[in-house]
């Protein structure tokens, strides 16, 4: 996900590149695209590969820069997403790797945000979701971790969430406001193209 708002992860993009000294950036899938409409495949067993994943796909969000980011966004269609919504100036980034992540609880109030999306760049626009939530997930060590998320922090749970399920944030806006958007990146997707 990608806030409007981004100076909180230029700051810990800064802090990133000190935790990583070897950065891999993979390419952001870009909105249509039939892999980000996909349901993705849990993953069975946390192996090197799916430890070298998460690390590009905290490397590939800070660069963006982004808050979240799930697999299919870099081609890869397994049940995991990363984020990083520490947003406090000078504090420390705290990067996360949700594994098979699930709801467990939503809060009954709900709250509006702006949203964005690395693989829907430019376009912004409201979505209500559930005000807090409650995620299960398994870490990169095989264990399982729930917590209660707010604010930002749920709504970007929420928005990777969707990602696993083959859902993007213009799917909860009404289909003229989505096909206006997609209409739009449709004509991005063809210029960059042309630009080669
Ligand atoms: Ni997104």
């Amino acid at each position: 996900m990608r806030p409007r708002t981004d100076a909180a992860a230029q700051i810990a993009l800064c802090a990133s590149a000190a935790y990583f000294w070897r950065m891999t950036i993979r390419p952001i899938l870009l909105h249509p695209d039939p892999r980000l409409k996909k349901v993705c495949e849990p993953v069975a067993e946390v192996t090197p590969e799916i430890h070298a994943l998460a690390a590009d796909m905290l490397d590939t969000m800070y660069d963006a820069p982004g808050v979240g980011l799930a697999a299919p966004q870099v081609g890869v269609l397994k049940r995991l997403f990363v984020m990083d919504c520490v947003k406090e100036e000078g504090a420390a980034p705290r990067p996360m790797v949700l594994i098979n992540p699930e709801i467990t609880w939503t809060s009954d109030e709900a709250a509006t945000y702006e949203e964005g999306c690395l693989s829907i760049p430019e376009q912004y626009a409201d979505v209500k979701r559930p005000e807090r939530v409650r995620m299960r997930w398994m870490d990169l060590d095989g264990a399982t971790q729930e917590e209660e998320f707010d604010g930002l922090w749920a709504t970007c749970a929420q928005h990777e969430l969707d990602h696993l399920n083959g859902k993007l944030f213009i799917d909860h806006l009404g289909p003229i406001k989505r096909q206006m958007i997609t209409r739009r990146m449709v004509k991005l997707k063809r210029e960059r193209a042309r630009a080669g």
